[in-house]
């Protein structure tokens, strides 16, 4: 039985309703990668200059990030997808839990904060639905290149103890592929004296991205992309503007929409380097893949064939698109066993996709999906960005309509996503639940039972 509270957000809360049996056409942009757009935002905290990104997607995302690094004294001006940054008078190196709770990636202020100003308090991010998210690579990175830090009554405090005021640079070897853990330690040792290497970094575009505006701004940054980093501290850096690249994850989920719903569709920007193991797995499923510069086609030949995927650290299959490739894999033909291996909660969508006639089996973080001719349009609840995404893709090629709630983790990371689902051939709508609705609940009055309204 829901509680009242649920009831109730579920009644009042913005919802799309998504028309199924859809086909694409035509041509979709690919915006900024909001994964690259939040870690050189924090970067900007590394010098007294303005810096000015372009690209940035206009995501709830980057406005949470901004209203920290605010918090932070740094002044903001954003004119649609530019931002420019400057750090040149921090009122402060504590920042507020109310905005770091909300946004995980504000943890990566902490290694320009600890660089720039010999200390930082920021609490600590904790978990969220796919998993407990810990910190452990960050904290010890930063301790490697000098820092002394206490985690007391859920803050992280990291100080410069060394008299010296600068971090040391030191040779620091990751236990895991940690991308934030890796971006830290790349932007702390930016300022460190001498030279650090990371062994067992993270090899994420967003990486490479985020290495080449800094040496853009006058860092010396040399392997990023690859397992090993060396970075040469300097004294100081300047400003820079740089584009963001983008975003494979948008890329690779409107690449599994146009398969799900058997389209031909074309998509740019895209960086094809950054999408291999993913057009890997579609030509494998029966897609026909082609690339020209920076735009990439893909049609699917006939019935899509179920494959097996297990998600790993770049250049592996990417943990982002493991629920949106599970919504294809659940209309495929055959069988198909997807396993996550990066975090330990992603399967919330599984759920979801059985509500909609899916026929998943879930072991731990292995699911076996036996593929159906289609799915039923029904009503859904997204528990996390991705499967967000998840449910929308599935929706598409529903037979009927679905309604899909949680919509404040879709609007986390894919821009204007109706829009462009619209603009080729889509029938979304976002609606907001009639006022008379909102207000008897509101009032307190009992809300009608939260039945699955299939809708023909
Ligand atoms: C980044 O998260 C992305 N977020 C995630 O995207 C992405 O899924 C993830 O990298 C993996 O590619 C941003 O860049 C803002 P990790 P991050 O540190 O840095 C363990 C999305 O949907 N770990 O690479 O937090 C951790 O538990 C989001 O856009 C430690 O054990 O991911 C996990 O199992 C979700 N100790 C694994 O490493 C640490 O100190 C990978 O985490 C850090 C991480």
């Amino acid at each position: 039985m829901h509680s009242v509270a649920a009831i109730k957000d579920n009644i009042i809360a913005p919802y799309l309703e998504v028309g199924g049996s859809c086909r694409l056409y035509g041509e979709i942009k690919i915006s900024g990668a909001k994964n690259s757009a939040l870690v050189l935002m924090a970067a900007s905290l590394l010098t007294e200059d303005k810096i000015v990104i372009k690209n940035i997607p206009q995501l709830t995302d980057i406005d949470v990030m901004s209203d920290l690094l605010l918090s932070a004294g740094v002044s903001i001006n954003r004119k649609s997808n530019v931002i420019e940054l400057c750090a040149k008078s921090l009122k402060t190196s504590e920042l507020p839990y109310n905005l770091v709770h909300a946004l995980r990636a504000s943890f990566f202020c902490i290694g320009p904060l600890l660089a720039r100003n010999g200390k930082v308090k920021i609490p600590l991010p904790g978990g969220c639905r796919i998993g407990a998210r810990p910190i452990d690579e960050h904290i010890s990175g930063l301790q490697a290149l000098g820092a002394k830090v206490i985690i007391e009554d859920g803050v992280v405090e990291a100080k410069i103890s060394n008299g010296r005021n600068k971090l040391l640079g030191s040779q620091v070897k990751l236990n895991c592929k940690s991308v934030g853990a890796t971006e830290t330690i790349l932007m702390a040792a930016t300022l460190a004296e001498g030279e650090t290497i990371i062994e067992n970094a993270a090899q994420e575009p967003e990486i490479q991205d985020l290495a080449n505006m800094l040496n853009a701004m006058g860092a010396q940054i040399n392997g990023a992309g690859s397992s090993k980093i060396r970075i040469k501290g300097v004294s100081k850096l300047n400003g820079s503007t740089h584009n963001v690249i983008p975003d494979r994850i948008e890329a690779g989920t409107f690449l599994i929409a146009a398969a799900i719903t058997r389209s031909e569709l074309s998509l740019s920007p895209v960086i094809p380097s950054h999408l291999e193991a993913v057009i890997n797995k579609l030509k494998e499923c029966g897609c026909e893949i082609e690339i020209k510069g920076e735009k990439i086609k893909i049609t699917p030949k006939g019935s899509i064939k179920a494959v097996d995927i297990t998600t790993s650290p770049f250049p592996g299959f990417p943990t982002d698109l493991q629920a949106p490739f599970m919504a294809l894999m659940a209309t495929a033909k055959g069988t198909s066993k997807i396993t996550e291996k990066v975090f330990e909660n992603r399967m919330q969508h599984v759920g979801e996709l059985k509500r909609m006639g899916g026929s998943i089996q879930l072991n731990g973080n292995t699911a076996i999906i036996k593929g159906i001719t289609q799915l039923s349009g029904s009503s859904l609840s997204a528990g996390d960005l991705r499967s967000s995404a998840a449910m929308i893709i599935a929706s598409l090629s529903a037979k009927g309509i679905s309604i899909i709630r949680g919509l404040e983790h879709l609007d986390r990371g894919y821009e204007k996503i109706e829009t462009k689902l619209n603009q080729i051939g889509c029938n979304i709508i976002r609606k907001e639940p009639n006022i008379s609705v909102r207000e008897e609940v509101q009032q307190g009055i009992e809300p009608i039972s939260c039945h699955n309204p299939k809708v023909a």
